[in-house]
């Protein structure tokens, strides 16, 4: 083999390889492996080249394996483009033979939201927990000396009507507010400076467009050395004006619940009429929330706590109530028949 023949057979592999390229690719990529092996393998016709090289004098051997390897990029390049366009011509395929079509917009999967009691209650806890609330519990079936006794209720006390009363088992009872929380709490702790709120879910046997068997308060006891009333009148405008906002009205009438004393029944300015009288307030211009008073000394008594050093505070609202003014809906029943056509208004 002379060195005519060496460079000769280098052309005419290179054209050949072209020409076998453009074949592939018109037959759609056809067989592109199987012509790669061919040319770029290891036993391939390029690397055969450089076996013929031996028939070089020894000065044109450089020179010809710089045409090699030109040749062999030339071709890895070109393979390259082949392998990519058939890569695309295959998923084109598959999805062109699919019955699904990508570019169609998806169906948004729903976005749900809180619950509006889950706002308010969420709601009043950031607002108090901001002034320093510690959150409290208390079991929803308790006995019912938490409920009632403790709480300056006697077994024969007519407040225990007024409540209503869910009995599970002797003694044993659906608690009717969370003031039990007050019981456990004040039992749980020695005696000292209190911040505490309890929201919960509580349960009274009664069922009308403003009462649910089942409905959620939130109770909050302050006690430390010379509470007052007007701390807890403070405190209670300060809520009700982050709840109905600014401007709102506070009023509380006396009223009587034996584990406070004095004890008053508080009310807000109507948040749908501002006070003027409307549907919603029943033309009063108020709108009861919950009950309040200060501390009885005989409860404080029962858990040993001094009510000669320690004075307090204590409210309950409705949670429900509230979350009914906020959103103005008309039956608190709607708030847990879990309609989501209901919800989703919110
Ligand atoms: N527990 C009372 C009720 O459910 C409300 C209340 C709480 C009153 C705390 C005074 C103090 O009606």
């Amino acid at each position: 083999m002379d060195s005519n023949n060496v460079n000769q057979d280098l052309e005419s592999l290179k054209i050949r390889l072209l020409a076998d390229l453009d074949t592939c690719d018109q037959g759609g990529g056809d067989g592109l492996e199987e012509l790669k092996v061919r040319y770029l393998g290891k036993k391939g016709e390029i690397y055969g080249l450089m076996r013929g090289m031996g028939a070089l004098p020894a000065d044109q051997r450089p020179a010809f394996g710089q045409m090699v390897n030109t040749l062999r990029d030339l071709a890895e390049e070109r393979f390259a483009v082949l392998e990519s366009r058939a890569a695309e011509q295959a998923i084109a395929a598959k999805l062109s033979a699919s019955t699904v079509d990508p570019t169609l917009p998806g169906t948004r999967s729903e976005l749900g939201h809180l619950h509006p009691l889950t706002v308010v209650r969420d709601d009043t806890i950031d607002f108090f927990r901001g002034m320093g609330f510690e959150l409290a519990e208390a079991p929803e079936v308790d006995h019912e000396w938490y409920n009632f006794e403790a709480l300056n209720i006697p077994p024969e006390h007519p407040a225990r009507d007024m409540h209503d009363t869910f009995y599970v088992d002797e003694g044993v009872v659906m608690r009717t507010h969370t003031s039990n929380v007050q019981v456990h709490y004040l039992l749980g702790h020695e005696p000292g400076p209190v911040r505490m709120l309890a929201p919960g879910c509580v349960y009274r046997v009664d069922n009308d467009a403003s009462h649910a068997p089942m409905f959620q308060q939130v109770e909050c006891l302050v006690i430390d050395e010379n509470i007052s009333f007007s701390h807890l009148k403070g405190v209670m405008l300060l809520w009700a004006e982050h709840v109905f906002g600014k401007g709102t009205k506070l009023r509380v009438r006396p009223s009587y619940f034996p584990f406070t004393e004095p004890s008053a029944e508080v009310d807000v300015s109507c948040s749908l009429c501002g006070g003027a009288g409307c549907r919603l307030c029943k033309h009063t211009g108020w709108i009861e929330v919950g009950g309040c008073g200060s501390v009885d000394p005989a409860v404080l008594t029962q858990v040993g706590w001094d009510p000669e050093r320690w004075t307090g505070f204590a409210f309950g609202f409705g949670i429900d109530r509230i979350a009914l003014l906020k959103y103005g809906i008309p039956n608190i029943g709607l708030l847990t028949r879990n309609e989501a056509g209901f919800l989703r208004q919110f």
